[in-house]
């Protein structure tokens, strides 16, 4: 995992118009705020450069990018300016409970399975009780391909988070497009909300 954000240095100048842009994001950002509405901190962790926190923003929605990779960062900070920190999503520089949404778009089916544990017990340990944890789920399935790691499979990140303590509160589908991807199904996305 760790030499992981250093490839994304090397492809931040071309990663939204490879992936999708402002427009993905977009989608993407409307699922999230359908999903985990409400007021309150709303960390998107490994947020890349911005897009989807931008759009977030654009929401209304109080938002702090986290991400490991200083070159997608620089974009982020572009975007959004102040509310970006370079952080492991292993190690968020947050308190216990000090966010009421934390959101992972496109992390989990790049880690080891216990790398991506790790991640989701770090987002369940800054959300407050309420909180909602949305993740995306079955990355590659939904480009057709195989699973690379199985680490954001459906079934065993929701058995994770049943085992953090966080209850399936909804699920939903992305479309959109990439350079190289159309997805037909739509990218899944699950929420988990934490207990009192
Ligand atoms: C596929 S990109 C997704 C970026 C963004 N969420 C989006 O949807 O455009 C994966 C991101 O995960 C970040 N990342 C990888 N490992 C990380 C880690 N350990 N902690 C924080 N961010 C990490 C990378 O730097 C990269 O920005």
């Amino acid at each position: 995992m760790d030499d992981l954000p250093s490839r994304y240095d090397d492809a931040a100048d071309t990663y939204d118009e490879t992936r999708g842009g402002e427009a993905r994001a977009a989608a993407v950002a409307a699922e999230v705020d359908r999903l985990a509405p409400g007021p309150g901190l709303l960390v998107d962790v490994a947020g890349g450069t911005g897009t989807v926190g931008a759009a977030l923003r654009a929401l209304g929605r109080e938002v702090l990018v986290a991400d490991a990779s200083a070159g997608m960062l620089r974009h982020a900070v572009r975007r959004l300016p102040g509310r970006v920190v370079r952080a492991d999503a292993r190690r968020l520089p947050l308190g216990d409970g000090s966010a009421s949404v934390v959101s992972l778009v496109w992390l989990l089916h790049l880690l080891e399975r216990s790398d991506a544990d790790a991640v989701l017990a770090e987002a369940t340990r800054v959300l407050r009780p309420g909180g909602v944890l949305v993740t995306t789920v079955d990355k590659d399935l939904a480009h057709g391909t195989t699973r690379r790691t199985g680490a954001d499979g459906a079934e065993r990140v929701a058995a994770v988070c049943a085992g953090l303590g966080l209850v399936a509160s909804g699920s939903g589908r992305v479309h959109g497009e990439t350079r190289w991807v159309q997805t037909g199904a739509g990218w899944r996305v699950e929420a988990f909300r934490r207990g009192p």
